[in-house]
């Protein structure tokens, strides 16, 4: 009796402090935000697909069982790093169509409108059909029919919504504005035009339509068919911007990832018209040559060394970046370690700087409330990571009468007027204004980290501005905090963007931490929940471990 009392405290003594526990899989991961949509990805790699196509019928699937973000209305980014060593960068962002201008959402007095963020002259041009049309033809291997018709069917059969999405559709207001919107997420017919409760199945027979055409006829029917006859027909009706050109005219860039080094290990991140990129690679180069990680995770002193960094790259943000093919964002200058040395160099170790006192850096001379994110390994060890999004919770609110989709509101990505905050305070100037066929600059910030040359992490959230800090600090967790990835992505998360001058905090972080921080000058505000990570790690023993965030319902599944 008394051994196994030993033998399960000296058990109980190894186990690490709070040891949340992945999902663990011996071949292959799919983490998603929606159940169904990552069962569809595990379907489309057992069917023999590869990481990419399970990627494409991942974000086709979410465009129905997760509407809030997932879609084919808005855009995003994709990042591979293919088993062999290649890599690459789908950028499927939204542009401005032909009518945008510079001052279309200011009104007479020159004062900031809402036309960015709801109603139908919200929305960019939508690349998410022709971004993963372009994935599966370049490197996809099922058929196209196989990676959308599980989505159509989700779409006319239904399923069942779970406890978050019920709650999410019941109070999304902008979806309340549009009649259509309103008609299709709030009203459930089988139940006499209540709200839908978790559980109730959500059937959307006109998506169903859309994406059976799109299964037969691809990205065509959505920029130049019948999708995109009748959407345009939409648009010039409400006094919407896009027209068949804008369609017509879409394209998916292809790009080089961004790529850089920390502690020995690689990163591969996303580049302009990401701002996120930049972002990890510049402030994980501010904390390398420090010992801040000495202090542990989540005490004062590493929170105020990351925080402090934060501050220090959102100031470069706001003036320096924006859509490279309209804007030579100069990104080595960004992350020359002299640049970065010296930004360092102004981090006092025991007082907040005041945010008024961070200018955007001396680069020396310019070079001329909802998204998702989904992390997939395959068998072969091909890592895949998309982030994309309708920008705002439900995008624009506007669903298309007869399709059934949701718009985006990306074009408040755009710094509608410089210095003039947009829905996540964050402000922008020359770099990020509107011109007809630019891409709204973005923190989307899909990534992979290799160990030794080979796939280790593969991270991405949600979460708009907040997006960059929560990939920043779940790296962090992993590779100086030596956290399992669940227990990385579960730890409570702070952020700073420079401005507001503001350090928002989760409600986990400790009263004792709080206080400690707030006599060194931060101004704290607590936020519930900051993002929602979806990774996956490689562990040592050879096992993937894929983490979907506690702070929503979303599944990790492997095999
Ligand atoms: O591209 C961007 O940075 C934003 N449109 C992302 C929006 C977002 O993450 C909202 N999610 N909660």
């Amino acid at each position: 009796m008394h051994i196994f009392r030993f033998v399960a405290a000296v058990a109980v003594l190894l186990l690490p402090l709070y040891p949340a526990q992945p999902v663990r899989a011996k071949s292959a991961m799919v983490v998603t935000r929606e159940a169904h949509a990552t069962d569809v990805g595990v379907a489309a790699l057992k069917a023999g697909g590869n990481a990419v196509d399970a990627a494409v019928a991942v974000g086709f699937a979410l465009a129905v069982t997760h509407p809030s973000a997932g879609n084919i209305g808005g855009g995003g980014f994709m990042l591979v790093r293919f088993a062999d060593g290649r890599k690459t960068f789908l950028d499927f962002r939204e542009m401005a169509p032909a009518k945008a201008s510079r001052d279309m959402y200011l009104d007479a007095s020159g004062n900031p409108t809402k036309d960015s963020v709801i109603g139908w002259r919200a929305s960019g041009v939508p690349g998410t059909v022709r971004g993963l049309e372009t994935a599966h033809k370049k490197y996809g291997k099922l058929a196209w029919s196989k990676l959308v018709t599980p989505a159509a069917d989700l779409a006319k059969n239904g399923f069942p919504l779970s406890y978050g999405t019920a709650l999410s559709l019941k109070s999304a207001r902008n979806l309340a504005a549009s009649p259509e919107s309103k008609r299709i997420f709030q009203t459930n017919a089988q139940k006499n035009g209540d709200f839908f409760e978790p559980g109730d199945l959500l059937k959307q027979p006109e998506l169903a339509k859309v994406l059976e055409r799109i299964a037969k006829h691809g990205a065509e029917d959505f920029y130049s068919g019948e999708t995109a006859k009748k959407l345009v027909s939409q648009m010039a009706a409400n006094g919407g911007t896009i027209t068949l050109e804008d369609l017509a005219h879409y394209k998916t860039v292809e790009r080089t990832p961004l790529e850089g080094k920390y502690r020995g290990f690689d990163i591969i991140t996303a580049p302009p018209p990401s701002s996120g990129g930049i972002g990890i690679l510049q402030m994980l180069a501010m904390l390398e040559k420090t010992d801040f990680a000495a202090s542990g995770a989540g005490s004062a002193k590493s929170i105020h060394f990351m925080a402090e960094a934060m501050r220090r790259y959102y100031a470069d943000r706001a003036e320096f970046m924006g859509d490279p093919d309209f804007y030579k964002v100069p990104v080595s200058k960004l992350l020359n370690p002299k640049y970065v040395d010296a930004r360092r160099a102004t981090i006092d170790a025991d007082h907040a700087t005041s945010s008024d006192e961070v200018r955007p850096g001396d680069i020396n001379g310019k070079e001329s409330t909802e998204t998702t994110h989904y992390s997939i390994v395959d068998a072969e060890g091909n890592a895949v990571a998309v982030t994309y999004t309708l920008n705002g919770g439900y995008g624009s609110g506007v669903t298309v009468p007869g399709l059934g989709f949701l718009l985006n509101n990306e074009m408040d990505d755009f710094s509608v007027k410089p210095g003039a905050p947009n829905m996540y305070g964050a402000i922008g100037g020359e770099a990020n204004s509107i011109v007809a066929g630019k891409r709204p600059l973005s923190s989307m910030t899909p990534s992979i980290v290799l160990k030794d040359g080979k796939p280790f992490l593969i991270v991405g959230t949600p979460g708009g501005t907040r997006i960059i800090t929560s990939v920043f600090e779940v790296i962090v967790n992993v590779l100086d905090f030596h956290m399992n990835v669940q227990d990385a992505v579960n730890a409570p998360r702070f952020h700073h963007q420079w401005k507001p001058d503001k350090l928002l905090l989760e409600p986990g972080i400790s009263p004792d931490t709080r206080l400690l921080l707030s006599q060194q000058g931060h101004s704290i505000e607590t936020v519930n929940a900051i993002c929602e990570v979806a990774a996956i790690q490689f562990e040592a023993d050879g096992w993937l471990a894929g983490a979907s965030d506690s702070r929503v319902d979303g599944k990790a599944a492997g095999y």
